[in-house]
């Protein structure tokens, strides 16, 4: 976080921390989250205050592939990116989303869409595997047809 401002920064002395915790267990499937992407994801509006040192960053991340995903939140909107040698992934808002216009100069906003979370789980064999749960109550479930 940066005081006063809306984009973020790691910084210097943090991205050298996390390095050396990478260093420190290389073999060790991890996830890095951040609250500002340092990824761009192409809403612009959004982008304009990701985090301003993200190349940096994924320098750090590209030499320890031990890194699963960096997880951010930030835009209110599911995104996946492959970055850095890994995936970069935005989790959607509990809250409002931000609206999906990718054209330049889209201005900002938010709509209504459904709330959303990620779920980041291990699975024996396979390693991480996330999910988009939506919030709120749905109809169903409903047994597949011919199942018994
Ligand atoms: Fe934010």
């Amino acid at each position: 976080m940066i005081p006063g401002k809306t984009e973020g920064e790691v910084g210097a002395e943090q991205r050298d921390w996390l390095a050396a915790r990478l260093a420190d267990a290389p073999r060790k499937p991890t996830i890095v989250f951040m609250h500002h992407p340092p990824f761009p994801t192409g809403i612009g509006h959004m982008d304009s205050i990701n985090c301003i040192d993200g190349e940096a960053v994924g320098a750090v991340i590209a030499r320890h592939p031990q890194v699963e995903r960096v997880v951010c939140g930030h835009h209110h909107r599911p995104i996946q990116i492959r970055w850095a040698g890994t995936i970069g992934s935005v989790a959607p808002s509990t809250a409002h989303q931000v609206t999906l216009d990718l054209s330049a100069g889209a201005p900002s906003s938010f709509c209504l869409e459904p709330p959303a979370f990620h779920l980041h789980c291990w699975i024996a064999g396979a390693g991480i595997v996330t999910h988009q749960a939506y919030i709120g109550d749905f109809p169903g479930p409903y047994p597949f047809v011919g199942d018994s």
